[in-house]
């Protein structure tokens, strides 16, 4: 199927109505495919996946480990480490495809329109220059000012207005950096700023990559496990900030999690990744309350419940290798409803009660439902 039928088909379901055009979505990604060539064979750690995020909306992306979470950030980044690459498929923004831009139009689109918190801040963050410089680096890199606008030196002026006019230009920055450690909770920012990494927490070294991320006031914010290293007070803390950004500066957020639990609390919408695919996408609470897919219903039957005396029932078996997957469903070995067509068929990425899913059982059982209606209005 065309790659905007797909995106138009996802969008309007998942979105509804009012939002359904691919076109007034903030991202939209289509049928994307990533691979990290590997001795063992290409790892296919991104399948196809179609995705789309409207303005102001939070998406959460979860999913076991070596899902291709983190391979689909980079690769809407353009940033994966080499020799990893995208082999096809769309990214755009705000309707623009990323995957046709030249090195430095993505290095404009970097920071100032998408921005990306790393999961692990201190290989991130570089140690030998001030956190404060760090912050303020990408207002320089895209030549803004704190207030959102571009810097055009004016051409007749004289040298010492010049010079005037760059210190203004500092000190402004200056006070835009302190400001922004404040906001995400820095004590003693007008101090804290000349520190380097190492002299902070881990937590505290987490909200210095959002406020990196924040300085140009980017239209998204990608997250990549952004609280995994944290201890739970500092988790909530910075949750909190990811709120209030999201409603403040109406940066659109898709958060990405191993925890369904906080992905139900914060998103508005949620989307399963199992083994390079999205396998279910749809409202939060609707994928919380009622998941359909049997690996979305086996991560919530994993997840702890606080005052449950319940033992977890964890899903048997891992992972499969992303250089061999086979050729039918990739979840079929750990599922308990599987055919022998699951096993035969890839199901595709389609529509069943009111989110967009990838499963035979759920399909079947979603048509006979709309067969039995048929029947009982005849
Ligand atoms: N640089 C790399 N070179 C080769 N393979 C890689 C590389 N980075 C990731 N992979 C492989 O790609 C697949 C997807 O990895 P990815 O890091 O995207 O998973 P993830 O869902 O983010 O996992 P986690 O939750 O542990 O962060 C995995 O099989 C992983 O081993
Ligand atoms: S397609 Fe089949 S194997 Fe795959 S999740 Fe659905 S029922 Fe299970
Ligand atoms: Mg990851």
């Amino acid at each position: 199927m065309a790659c905007s039928m797909v995106s138009n088909m996802v969008c309007g379901m998942v979105h509804g109505a009012g939002t359904a055009a691919a076109t007034g979505m903030l991202l939209d990604v289509c049928d994307l495919h990533t691979v990290y060539p590997s001795a063992r064979g290409d790892v296919r750690a991104v399948r196809g996946v179609s995705l789309a995020v409207a303005p102001r909306e939070v998406l959460g992306v979860v999913g076991e480990s070596g899902c291709g979470k983190s391979a689909l950030m980079l690769s809407i980044m353009r940033l994966l480490p080499r020799p990893g690459r995208i082999v096809r498929g769309a990214v755009r923004l705000r309707g623009v495809d990323l995957l046709g831009l030249s090195s430095g139009e993505m290095r404009d689109v970097r920071g100032r329109e998408i921005a990306m918190v790393f999961q692990d801040p201190m290989t991130t963050l570089n140690p030998a220059y001030r956190v404060g410089d760090q912050i303020s680096e990408s207002l320089q890199v895209h030549r803004m000012t704190p207030s959102g606008a571009s810097i055009s030196p004016p051409r007749n002026a004289c040298v010492r207005s010049r010079l005037w006019q760059a210190r203004r230009a500092r000190e402004e920055e200056r006070d835009y950096v302190i400001e922004l450690m404040r906001r995400v909770g820095i004590p003693s920012p007008d101090h804290r700023h000349l520190e380097y990494p190492h002299q902070f927490s881990g937590g505290m070294q987490q909200r210095i990559m959002i406020a990196i991320a924040l300085a140009c006031k980017p239209r998204l914010l990608l997250a990549d496990e952004p609280t995994t290293a944290l201890d739970v007070t500092i988790q909530a803390q910075v949750l909190d900030l990811m709120e209030d950004i999201n409603r403040e500066m109406g940066t659109a957020i898709v958060i990405v999690t191993h925890d369904l639990a906080l992905a139900g609390d914060f998103c508005d919408n949620i989307a399963v990744m199992y083994a390079g695919q999205v396998v279910e996408w749809g409202p939060a609470e609707a994928i919380m309350e009622d998941p359909l897919h049997p690996y979305t219903r086996g991560l919530l039957l994993s997840m702890p419940r606080l005052g449950s005396r319940q033992p977890l029932r964890a899903i048997p078996g891992e992972v499969p290798d992303l250089t061999s997957v086979s050729s039918g469903c990739a979840f079929a070995p750990r599922c308990q409803q599987r055919t022998d067509r699951c096993e035969a068929e890839e199901p595709p990425l389609q529509i069943a009660s009111g989110r967009m899913l990838r499963c035979h059982a759920v399909q079947a059982e979603a048509h006979n439902r709309a067969r039995f209606r048929g029947c009982v209005a005849r």
